[in-house]
């Protein structure tokens, strides 16, 4: 039994579609999440900025004696995981890319995989290696969406949001000419669109969301090391570096319950 909670981050929102399956599959965790927002979009920076981004919020997680930091966001995890473990050798950091590449390996069969991802995720090239790693005649084809980023963080994603959809639609055309069999949502904001991107790819389309087959890895690995909390109902806190009340009222939206976010700003981050 371990009753330290989970750390959870991302650039903005994203990072919520992981946190949603932790929360489903293990009601009992106390979990701190933090979103920074004011930083975001991640997908259009540079590596050493990543890392220092990425450094922040770890440390900041890591105040909270966090038993495991799920790093929610495709690309931290492509582009700054091993500086991160590198910065705090003690934590467990769990990726958003091999639990994922699992999956998808799993259903490359007849058609090519689909990786669609942040301009930094795609330039890393590391969901295609991972993926290559499990099956070596895997096809894939990757793409940068990245334009879904600041949407999402502005509150552009219902299914009805004439905005979202034409987005969804420029970006992910391309995608489903190529009539893939599953498609990797390697940007833990994409989730945040589900019912147009599935609409735009067509049933024939496996869906994947990294943040939550990264949230089902996490809660089975706590399970192997007898780490799970033992309480009824976890706390949850919501931290951003963005307007709370705005990161509350989307999240809400999202998660499907009230929220309140709290403010917290690294002062690593504030001049990048
Ligand atoms: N949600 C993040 C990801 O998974 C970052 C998106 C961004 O800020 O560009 O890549």
């Amino acid at each position: 039994m371990d009753q330290r909670p989970i750390g959870v981050f991302d650039s903005g929102l994203g990072g919520l579609t992981a946190a949603r399956t932790l929360e489903a599959l293990l009601p009992g965790e106390n979990i701190i999440y933090f979103g920074d927002s004011r930083n975001a979009p991640y997908g259009t920076r540079t590596i050493p900025a990543l890392r220092t981004l990425a450094a922040a919020n770890a440390g900041f997680l890591r105040s909270f004696d966090c038993k495991a930091i799920l790093v929610a966001c495709g690309t931290v995890s492509s582009n700054a995981m091993e500086h991160l473990r590198k910065v705090y050798p003690e934590v467990p950091f769990f990726g958003v890319i091999d639990a994922a590449c699992d999956a998808a390996a799993q259903c490359a069969g007849r058609g090519p995989v689909a990786v669609a991802a942040t301009e930094a995720t795609v330039r890393s090239g590391a969901f295609e290696r991972a993926l290559h790693d499990r099956r070596g005649d895997a096809r894939v084809i990757s793409k940068a969406c990245q334009s879904l980023v600041a949407l999402a963080e502005q509150g552009h994603f219902a299914p009805d949001d004439s905005l979202a959809k034409a987005a969804v639609e420029a970006e992910f055309a391309p995608l489903r000419d190529a009539q893939p069999e599953a498609l990797l949502l390697a940007c833990t904001h994409f989730p945040l669109f589900a019912p147009l991107i599935a609409a735009c790819m067509g049933p024939e389309t496996r869906l994947l969301s990294v943040g939550e087959e990264t949230a089902k890895a996490l809660a089975a690995w706590l399970g192997a090391q007898n780490a799970l909390a033992q309480r009824a109902e976890g706390e949850r806190r919501y931290f951003t570096s963005g307007d709370p009340a705005e990161f509350a009222r989307l999240g809400a939206v999202f998660l499907g319950h009230p929220i309140t976010a709290e403010q917290h700003i690294n002062r690593e981050s504030e001049n990048l």
